[in-house]
Parts: structure tokens; C-alpha cells; sequence
């Protein structure tokens, strides 16, 4: 049986269609249409109610991990050690981040006509990560690491979940993902540090 599934261009050296062609008077007429929807339009491919519950999940899995962050940077002033000041700097840094992660994360919720969930109440039901104390710098630590390679292994699935139907919110969580990957590399350095120096 012939090959019918071959290319064109190759076979004949007739040039394929290069050219970008879009039905121009179709997009602009849409976007008059529905001013209110804003940057959500006719095209926009994935699920919108969908997407809000995962954005709100995740600013709830980000404000959680704030909050974590926080408590350990305060309390881990306190026990020093030879580890303890650097420890402390970097929660610090990572509440910085994770809050900056809560605030791409609702910026993007309302974009597509949703409403960011910053009710207290509702933050440890929804968020991806635990809440966890710790009460030594150790239990902090590995606290903060449980947590992030949780947030890794979400955000990941929840990129590959979108794919191209929102490519703006997809690029959103990878850069999310993207910055906690580094959250967990320090923390598992930390960890590893202060073991050796516990057994030593
Ligand atoms: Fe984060
Ligand atoms: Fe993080």
C-alpha cells in the first residue's frame, strides 16, 4: 500500500504553508463582545471554575507555607547554634518568596474573573501542605522540606494537568516550581548540615 502521509515539500518541493493566517475580523468582532470577561475570551480552552479551584488551592498551599516559614524564622533566632543564624536568613527569605508566590497566584485568580480564598478558616483544608510547628531547627527543616517537594510534586502534575488550554497559568506554576525546587535544595543542604553536625 502506498504511503500517503508523506510531505510535500520533501516529495514534490511544493512549499508548505508557512504563513501565520488567523481569521482577523472573527478575533476582533469576539473581542468586542463580553468586555467584562476581560482577559478570559471566547478561545480561552481550559475549564475556568476548574482552574480557580487549583490557583485557590495553591495560594492556599502558598499562604500556609508562609505562615510555616514565618514561625520558623522567629523561632530559630532563638536556638542559634552554629547553624542557626543562616537558617534563620533563609526562612526569611522563603516567607518572602512564598508570599510573593500567594500574590502572582491571586493576581492570576482575578485576571479570570475569580475571587483569591484568604479565608483563614479555610487555608489547612485546601492547601497541598502541612502546617507542621517543629519545635528544633532539625524538625524545622525537615518540616519545610516535606513541604516543598510536596509543592514540587503538585505543581508539577498540576502543569502537565493544563498543558496548552491556559499556557498563562501553566507558565505561572512552572515559575512557582521553578523557585521551589531551590527552596528544597536549601533546605535538604541545611538538613544534611546539621545532621553531621548532630552525630559528630
Ligand atoms: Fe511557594
Ligand atoms: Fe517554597
Amino acid at each position: 500500500m502506498a504511503n500517503t502521509d508523506t510531505n510535500p515539500s520533501q516529495s514534490t518541493g511544493m512549499t508548505q504553508p508557512t504563513d501565520f493566517v488567523i481569521d482577523l475580523p472573527a478575533i476582533r468582532q469576539r473581542a468586542r463582545e463580553n468586555l467584562s470577561h476581560g482577559a478570559v475570551t471566547a478561545n480561552y480552552q481550559a475549564d475556568r471554575q476548574a482552574m480557580l479551584r487549583l490557583l485557590n488551592d495553591a495560594l492556599a498551599t502558598e499562604l500556609v507555607c508562609y505562615l510555616r516559614y514565618k514561625r520558623h524564622q522567629f523561632m530559630s533566632a532563638n536556638l542559634g547554634g552554629i547553624h542557626g543564624f543562616a537558617i534563620t536568613a533563609e526562612f526569611a527569605q522563603h516567607a518572602a518568596q512564598e508570599q510573593a508566590h500567594a500574590d502572582w497566584l491571586s493576581e492570576r485568580i482575578v485576571q479570570l474573573g475569580g475571587e483569591p480564598d484568604y479565608d483563614p478558616a479555610q487555608l489547612t483544608a485546601h492547601s497541598h501542605a502541612e502546617y507542621v510547628a517543629g519545635h528544633t531547627l532539625e524538625e524545622m527543616v525537615e518540616a519545610d522540606l516535606v513541604a516543598e517537594r510536596i509543592a514540587i510534586d503538585t505543581y508539577s502534575a498540576a502543569a502537565r494537568f493544563i498543558g496548552d488550554k491556559d499556557v498563562t497559568t501553566r507558565r505561572l506554576l512552572e515559575k512557582i516550581l521553578q523557585e521551589e525546587e531551590e527552596h528544597a535544595s536549601d533546605m535538604s543542604d541545611f538538613l544534611q548540615r546539621l545532621r553531621v553536625n548532630v552525630s559528630k
